[in-house]
């Protein structure tokens, strides 16, 4: 256990190297392929104070180059520790606002839990236990607390849980893989997951069958991931982005390394099929697919998620499984 921003504390599992703690700076939100120079901020300004004399370490970022190559468990797993705990503030203040703090949003088309109810209605979930994967800065996590439920947020890097710790909330926070759980079997009613994880791991049925060992029986998991459809398509918010510039079956990872090659960012691709046999063949059942379209009061761009391509393409896939 480590102390945290605002006196609270953060659980690492395994046991890591305090010095590791994130950094600023950087582009956009789950990277662009090929690379554009994210927004600059229209929201809120940075957050948590840093000494004067810190390193922000972001040249790795900037000096990096994107590419498409094989990248496993171990080596997608360090660069996207990395990427976001040097990444996270810019994410939190590019994203914060749209996101909102105590907000369930299951993507950039702005799906909200309170309308789509994939979880199950409102009211059944207080007193729910739910896990939820790739928290950031557990804004559905406190959407959760405040129906009754009993959230436990858990993301791979410790800047983005330092925020949550920054907004607040009095649910547990775990930094921790979701590929290797540190939960007793059984230990949760529910389990989300708002594009955390499942798009940046190499092998998305150790998380799975993870998933499900913690459910209890009956026990559902709600996950969202950007819609394969779009890896066929330059991730740009405009016109350029509508026009197909590789294969959808192409499933080689989207891969930014360092000058020593070295990955620093890792995204990647599964087919709609492939994700379907990946929830079967990990002990789930497939209970519905939710394609949200764009709606008609969301302006906003995110990375190359826009109004345009919303219209025309779907952005976000959205699986609902449920273990029996
Ligand atoms: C796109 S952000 C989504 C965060 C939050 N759910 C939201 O909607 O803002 C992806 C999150 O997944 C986390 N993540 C990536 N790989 C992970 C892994 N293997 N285990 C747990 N979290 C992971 C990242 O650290 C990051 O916070």
């Amino acid at each position: 256990m480590r102390e945290g921003a605002h006196g609270g504390r953060i659980a690492a599992y395994p046991a890591e190297d305090s010095s590791r703690v994130a950094t600023r700076r950087p582009p956009g939100p789950f990277r662009d392929r090929p690379r554009r120079v994210g927004r600059k901020s229209t929201t809120r300004e940075p957050i948590i104070q840093e000494p004067e004399s810190y390193d922000p370490g972001n040249t790795v970022d900037s000096t990096s180059e994107a590419t498409r190559r094989d990248a496993g468990v171990t080596e997608s797993a360090r660069a996207n520790r990395g990427w976001w705990d040097r990444n996270a503030d810019e994410y939190q203040v590019e994203h914060g606002t749209f996101l909102g703090d105590d907000r369930f949003v299951w993507g950039p088309e702005g799906l909200d839990e309170v309308e789509a109810e994939l979880l199950g209605p409102p009211e059944a979930l207080k007193d729910k236990e739910v896990l939820e994967i790739g928290a950031g800065a557990g804004q559905c996590a406190r959407w959760l607390a405040a129906q009754g439920a009993r959230p436990v947020a858990l993301d791979l890097s410790h800047r983005q849980l330092q925020h949550a710790l920054r907004i607040g909330g009095s649910f547990p926070l775990v930094c921790a893989d979701a590929s290797a759980l540190p939960f007793a079997d059984g230990s949760f009613d529910l389990a989300c997951s708002a594009y955390g994880a499942l798009p940046f791991v190499a092998d998305p049925r150790l998380v799975l069958r993870e998933v499900r060992r913690v459910l209890r029986p009956g026990g559902r998991f709600v996950f969202s991931v950007t819609h394969p459809i779009r890896w066929a398509f330059p991730d740009e918010p405009g016109p350029e982005g509508l026009s197909v510039s590789s294969s959808y079956f192409d499933r080689t990872p989207y891969v930014e390394q360092d000058e020593q090659g070295r990955a620093v960012y890792v995204e990647h691709h599964r087919t709609l099929g492939d994700r379907v046999r990946d929830v079967v063949a990990s002990g789930f059942r497939l209970v519905d697919l939710v394609e949200p379209e764009w709606p008609a009061w969301n302006t906003s761009e995110w990375g190359g998620w826009s109004p345009l391509r919303g219209s025309l393409l779907p952005g976000t896939a959205v699986f609902v499984c449920e273990r029996d």
